[in-house]
Parts: structure tokens; sequence; C-alpha cells
């Protein structure tokens, strides 16, 4: 880095440190606590790559305010249809629509959540998390990092917290314009077992708290079924399972009925794998019995 690269980069580092300090946080903006969650519309989603079909003729809906998973191989598709879903890429056919509105029209009412946090280093916490946002940006980030437990973190640089705590950050910048519809894409992948647990239970009381609608890409089976409200297994670009999750919450570790459901929905993937050893990222769980049901601990 050259003297005036350093300079430049001490000199906005200062400034934005100055800036932070100098905002009071601000009274509660108008921006409303709970909006409800958007209703997802997918009718004949086709999409090629290179002559290559990934999606075809696939066609779901979600209700607002639902939790829905999807599960399925590596390659079958999970990613792409949430670049869809997001407005970021075009389908080749059929029609998404959110709250009855074409996607290209609803920026702003989607957030997607990667599994690498994507945080800018350059901008302190805080600034992360309010990127974008007008009027009382400090006091609503900072009600939001607050909200998922980073209090006092909000001056510091990114690089100065944990993969886990990033993640908090970039699960607050998608919280703090409270979207109506959540696209979450293998969020907790690179996560630790037990921060990924923590990561689980906040998404879970943010959801329960602000009713956006939920879609989460993930590998891991007892993810979906613990958190989402149904379950869908996507091969060869349509659906090949739709498993709906009994509405208990909070949801326990060695429920029968949910690990039936685990069972099922690992079955049925490594029918679709066809035994070619590719099923190694999706977790598996020991069979369980109705008699075991004791274990009152959180999902
Ligand atoms: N921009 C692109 N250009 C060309 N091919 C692409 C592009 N994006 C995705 N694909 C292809 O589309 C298919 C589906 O990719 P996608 O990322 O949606 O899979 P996925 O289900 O999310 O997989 P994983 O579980 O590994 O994340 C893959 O074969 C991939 O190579
Ligand atoms: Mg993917």
């Amino acid at each position: 880095m050259t003297q005036m690269a350093m300079e430049s980069a001490l000199f906005a580092a200062l400034y934005e440190r100055r800036n932070l300090r100098e905002r009071d946080p601000a009274p509660p903006s108008a921006r409303p606590a709970v909006r409800p969650g958007a209703a997802v519309s997918i009718v004949n989603l086709s999409k090629s790559f290179a002559g290559r079909p990934v999606l075809r003729d696939l066609s779901f809906e979600i209700a607002p305010g639902e939790f829905v998973a999807i599960v399925g191989r590596s390659g079958c598709g999970k990613s792409t249809l949430l670049r869809l879903l997001a407005g970021l890429n075009a389908a080749d056919a059929g029609d998404i629509r959110v709250d009855r509105r074409p996607v290209t029209n609803v920026v702003g009412e989607a957030r997607l959540m990667f599994q690498d946090p994507r945080l800018l280093p350059w901008r302190r916490v805080i600034a992360n998390v309010g990127i974008g946002l007008g009027g009382n940006w400090y006091y609503e980030a900072l009600t939001a990092l607050r909200s998922v437990g980073l209090d006092g973190r909000e001056h510091d640089w990114p690089a100065m917290l944990s993969g886990g705590q990033r993640q908090r950050v970039a699960l607050a910048r998608a919280l703090v314009s409270r979207p109506k519809l959540m696209l979450l894409d293998e969020p907790f992948a690179a996560l630790d077992a037990l921060t990924r647990l923590e990561m689980q239970q906040l998404i879970e009381a943010m959801w329960l708290r602000q009713r956006f609608t939920a879609l989460l890409v993930t590998h891991d089976v007892r993810e979906a079924i613990g958190l989402a409200d149904r379950v869908i297994l996507i091969e060869q670009g349509g659906i090949a399972l739709e498993l709906a999750v009994p509405n208990e919450r909070p949801r326990t570790r060695s429920n029968a009925k949910l690990a039936a459901l685990e069972t099922k929905l690992l079955d049925r993937l490594l029918e679709c794998a066809g035994g070619d050893g590719k099923v190694s990222r999706f977790t598996s769980l020991p069979v369980q019995h109705p008699s075991d049901d004791k274990d009152q601990s959180p999902w």
C-alpha cells in the first residue's frame, strides 16, 4: 500500500469513527416492527445454463410467513432458484411472483443471505449493517445488532469478529430493513456445530418475531426439519418430495415425529443419489424411537 493510500484509509477510518460518535441513537423509526411475510408463487419455472437444464417446469407456492427449506444434491439448482427469486438472474421460462408482483419489482422486499457474510472490510460493523438505509439508520442498525447479540461491537472492524459473529452481522444487515422475504443460501454451512445451533435458534427467533417468509437452502437434513414448516427436495430440476413438518415450536432434538421425517427425507435423498457417493454432504440422523422422546433440549 502506498503512503497516500494508507493516509486515505486512515483518514476514512477516523472520519467514519467521528461520524459514528456524533450520531446519537435517534428515537425509534417509523419502520414497522412487523410486516407480514410475502406470498411467493413459482409457476413452470425453467432455467438452463449453456443448454444444460437446471430447473424444469418447477412450480410451488409459499404462504405469507411460511418457513420453507430446500434440499437436494449439489448442483441440483438450489442457489439458482434463490438467485431467480432475488431477481439476480432471469428465468428462461415461467413466472415468479412475490406478493403477486413479478420479481423485478420486489427490490427492497427480499434479502439474500449467503454462506459467507460478505461484509465490507473497510466499513465498521454498524456501517455494514446500516448500508443503504436512510433516515434513522444508526439507531435501526444498532437495534438490529442488539437483536443478534452484538451489543457493544458496533465500532469494530469486521476483521475483529469471529466467523460466527460476522455471520450475525450479516443477519442483522438482512433483518434491519424488515424484509418480507428472506432467502437463505446455506447461511450456517461454514460455522462450527455450536455456533451453527446458536444461529439456527437465532434465525428461528427472528422469524417468529418478524414473521417474514423464509426460504432456506441447506444440506443439513436435521436443520431443514428442525426449522422449516415444509421441506422440498429438488431433483432433476423438479420437486421429488415435499414434506410438511408438524407445527410444534420450540422443537426438540429427539421428537419421534421429526426423527421419522428426517429418516424419510434422508432415505429419499440416498435414493436420488443412486449410490454414487455424492450424498456425503447430507447429515444423517440416528434412528430414534417414540420411547426416546424425553429430551426437551432446544432443537
Ligand atoms: N452462472 C452460471 N453459469 C453456468 N452454469 C451455472 C451458473 N450458475 C450455476 N450453474 C450450473 O447450474 C447448476 C446448478 O447450480 P447451483 O449453484 O444452483 O447448484 P446448487 O444446488 O446450489 O449446488 P450446491 O449445493 O453445490 O451449492 C450447476 O451445474 C452449475 O454448474
Ligand atoms: Mg448452492
